[in-house]
């Protein structure tokens, strides 16, 4: 009888960074996947389904508006709970460090499930930053048994943690997703609509997503500031900023950005507009941590909005620049791109630390030898 592996996932880079996992679990002779939507997201993550054919099993619709996390992190440990004790598989997959990985892997601890954790071993060491996620994925590794773990880097970071046992080196799988999405989209098939006024042939174009909570308030501010100034700065510049659905952000960013017509903000971009919009920008600036990878395999510049990374691979080759929240310092950084080609060649010439495109593969071969071989009732912590 095959083995039943729940994957469990909520937001939308969640998604994208599961639907190569669930499909190689589909190809699996052993084993057999189950779908679960904790829907912690639903139109950013519903959006994704469709590109990647996956049609969940089990879908929470946990989603409220303005949810705060104790709430959200209440309604999935209590649906989750439910959920397991019903279905009972054999081994629960989670990615990442969102309030969705952190609770349904405390729920399945509840029930004695081992847990896989794709995205494994990632670390600041700053407990408060990224908020909450820090503690969130600290606190999966606690409980998965699995880990997946996308670099050298997160292998050694768990090591530090005492986890040497089941960690599995196996790049990022967004990798695998950004290849098959590039190779699978048709740039004629994009509606431009999408973009507002966007245009790629005429300007270069800023591509933006900035969301982070501890950049909430004045961090978010500052960014957008720093764009109005560039982009007046730059007359051959566009700024386009798909912005996320938290009203926190957008109440932010909309005033700051009215009445400038280089600065377009537009709805969250389904995932191919968006790997298209990443394909055509000039560079991109982001507080993301998916984008943050996408952009070296794109061979696009990366300039990162945030204080620190828990993905330090891409400043180290050169393909992203860790720039802080400073308004002065994002116009400085962004400027020295706009202007220094050698400087910008420099950024798109190097090797993408994150994988290979065959993560998900590794990730499915270590599951069947631990479900099939390794027996895990009889394995200790
Ligand atoms: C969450 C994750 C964060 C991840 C991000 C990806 C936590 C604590 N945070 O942050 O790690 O980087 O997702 O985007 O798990 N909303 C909608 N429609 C949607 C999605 C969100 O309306 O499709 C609005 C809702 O008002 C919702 C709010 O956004 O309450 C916040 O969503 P939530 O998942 O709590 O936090 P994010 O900031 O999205
Ligand atoms: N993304 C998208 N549409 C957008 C912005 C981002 O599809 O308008 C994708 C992006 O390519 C990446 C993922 O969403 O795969 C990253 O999600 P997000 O930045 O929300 O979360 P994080 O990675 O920071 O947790």
């Amino acid at each position: 009888m095959k083995k039943r592996v729940m994957c469990v996932f909520g937001t939308r880079p969640e998604g994208v960074k599961l639907a190569p996992v669930v499909h190689a679990i589909k190809q699996s002779k052993h084993l057999e996947a189950i779908v679960t939507l904790t829907a912690q997201h639903r139109e950013m993550l519903d959006q994704m389904l469709a590109w990647f054919s996956i049609k969940p099993d089990h879908d929470l619709d946990l989603m409220r508006p303005r949810q705060t996390l104790a709430e959200l992190t209440a309604r999935v440990l209590t649906a989750m709970d439910k959920l397991l004790l019903k279905t009972q598989p054999d081994l629960l997959v989670v990615q990442g460090d969102t309030a969705t990985v952190m609770t349904a892997s405390l729920a399945a601890f509840y029930h004695k499930i081992p847990v896989g954790h794709v995205e494994a071993g990632l670390r600041t060491n700053d407990r408060y930053n990224p908020f909450p996620e820090e503690m969130a994925r600290r606190q999966t590794s606690r409980i998965a048994s699995l880990h997946f773990a996308p670099t050298k880097l997160a292998v050694q970071n768990l090591a530090s943690e005492g986890i040497t046992e089941n960690v599995i080196l196996t790049g990022n799988t967004v990798i695998d997703a950004v290849l098959d999405t590039a190779n699978r989209l048709k740039p004629k098939d994009i509606d431009h609509k999408l973009f507002g006024k966007i245009n790629f042939e005429k300007y270069r174009v800023l591509l933006v997503t900035a969301h982070r909570r501890e950049n909430w308030g004045a961090g978010i501010a500052d960014i957008a500031e720093a764009l109005r100034r560039i982009t007046d700065q730059f007359p051959d510049t566009q700024v386009l900023y798909p912005i996320h659905k938290n009203p926190v952000v957008r109440e932010t960013v909309e005033p700051i950005f009215a009445g400038h017509d280089r600065l377009i903000l537009v709805e969250p971009l389904d995932y191919v507009p968006f790997v298209y919009a990443m394909q055509k920008s000039f560079l991109i600036l982001t507080d993301s941590g998916g984008v943050q990878e996408e952009a070296p395999t794109l061979k696009k510049p990366v300039l990162v909005m945030r204080t620190n990374t828990e993905r330090p691979e891409a400043v180290e080759t050169g393909a992203a620049k860790l720039i802080g929240i400073n308004q002065d310092n994002i116009v400085i950084e962004t400027v020295k791109l706009l202007s220094d080609k050698k400087e910008y060649e420099r950024m798109i010439s190097t090797v993408n630390p994150y994988g290979d495109g065959h993560a998900a593969e590794r990730i499915v071969q270590a599951i069947e030898e631990y479900l099939l071989v390794k027996q895990p009732s009889v394995l200790s912590v």
